[in-house]
């Protein structure tokens, strides 16, 4: 394994470190929510140490940030990445590790003294997390065409509070390049896993081959605010109610359909007084699965059921479609490719779907494209616990250093 090219651990660790100190959360772990000033601080850091390797820089007008090492060609580069913004929530390596460990790549190559071939490319991704503004993976899949910029430059956030573009020229990065101008020969994206597998069955990377289909539905249930202790059961028009049952459905979808996932993540009821009715509940499901038709029969069934709830209740309900992508299967080649990196580096590995959703799935709309994840402590994520070990980062992009090489060369 030692004649292997391997990154600098010390480095990237010590750009882990800065970069988690922006939008520092009291108890450990970082907000920097998309487009806000965390978000701003972020991309500065990232653009000033871009600035120091020399890379050819750019921002697209959804505010993809692109930097460049140049190879012995002008080849659509093989491009590495992910993003810098995080959940409420969030931890220090969804998103930034890819980042990072990017650079440290470039970086090394560089001191390494290597000529590539074919360019490399590090992306940072615009609203990877969609929870301040949806869609999810939202700069990936304006880049894939997969949403045209003037429809996402015009969307509010999901408080009501600002409007897209409007952060993005407030921030400084609505750049000048057209999203759809990405091009690359290659996309390879390290992640941790946010999943408990690998740790459990003890490998150290995993290999990723398809990230699951995604479905978020808002809804907003209108009953009728009235007194807790003067109307009678069967004349209220409990909003809160209503939203109950279908959260409790939802958790029966889970147990009937195979590979179903279900969550209830957002949730604002009104008035929430103590002693009133609910009048209105607004809520949000996010519903996964591997498998395209079972994901189908989850929304269709959860949307009957709404309907049924609502109308027994007398309320009025009312579904909002947020996001709904496909599973995504990524090339088989990469795969191979990251398995046959990692044998060499001496690192057990696996191949295993994605149950988060990542710029990866959109990526593999544009060029052959793989995933590589190490593992996350105690399976958890879009938490401020999230944690990986130096050394499991380290066998992340020693991965990802050796993939790239060989990609490049
Ligand atoms: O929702 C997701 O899976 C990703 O973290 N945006
Ligand atoms: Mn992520
Ligand atoms: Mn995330």
């Amino acid at each position: 394994m030692s004649e292997l090219p391997t990154i600098n651990l010390e480095r990237l660790m010590a750009r882990v470190t800065e970069m988690s100190k922006i939008g520092a959360l009291p108890g450990g772990g970082v907000c920097r929510l998309a487009l806000t000033d965390e978000d701003k601080v972020s991309r500065d850091l990232l653009k000033s140490w871009m600035n120091d390797l020399g890379l050819d820089q750019r921002t697209d007008s959804i505010g993809n940030m692109f930097g460049r090492r140049r190879g012995q060609t002008a080849q659509a580069p093989v491009c590495i990445g992910s993003h810098l913004d995080t959940v409420g929530t969030g931890g220090c390596y969804d998103g930034s590790l890819g980042v990072l460990a990017a650079l440290e790549v470039i970086e090394r190559i560089d001191e390494l003294g290597i000529e590539t071939t074919i360019p490399i490319e590090l992306i940072n991704f615009t609203n990877e997390e969609g929870v301040r503004f949806t869609p999810d993976m939202m700069g990936s899949h304006v880049a894939a065409g997969g949403m045209s910029l003037e429809e996402v430059l015009k969307i509010k956030s999901v408080d009501g509070s600002v409007v897209l573009g409007d952060e993005l020229q407030r921030i400084g990065y609505h750049g000048d390049v057209e999203p759809a101008s990405l091009r690359a020969s290659a996309f390879i994206e390290l992640h941790i896993e946010q999943g408990p597998v690998l740790e459990q069955e003890e490998v150290q990377i995993a290999c990723v081959e398809k990230v699951q289909g995604i479905s978020w539905t808002e809804f907003v249930i209108e009953g009728q605010a009235n007194h807790a202790g003067t109307t009678p059961m069967h004349l209220r028009k409990d909003a809160a109610l209503v939203a109950s049952n279908i959260t409790n459905f939802v958790r029966t979808l889970t147990d009937d359909i195979p590979g179903q996932v279900g969550t209830i993540g957002l949730w604002e009821q009104s008035p929430n007084l103590i002693n009133v009715v609910a009048e209105r509940v607004r809520f949000t499901v996010d519903l996964r699965n591997t498998n395209n038709a079972n994901l189908a029969e989850a929304e269709s069934r959860m949307q009957a059921y709404a309907a049924e709830a609502a109308e027994k209740e007398g309320v009025v309900l009312n579904s909002n479609k947020l996001v709904r992508f496909d599973p995504v299967d990524f090339d088989d080649k990469m795969i191979s490719l990251a398995t046959e990196c990692s044998n060499r580096l001496g690192y057990t590995n696996k191949r295993m779907p994605s149950g988060a959703g990542h710029d990866a799935q959109m990526m593999a709309a544009i060029c052959p494209t793989t995933m590589v994840f190490i593992p996350s402590k105690d399976g958890i994520s879009h938490n401020v616990h999230e944690y990986s070990s130096p050394e499991q980062i380290e066998a992340g992009a020693n991965v990802l250093l050796n993939m790239v090489l060989e990609l490049a060369k």
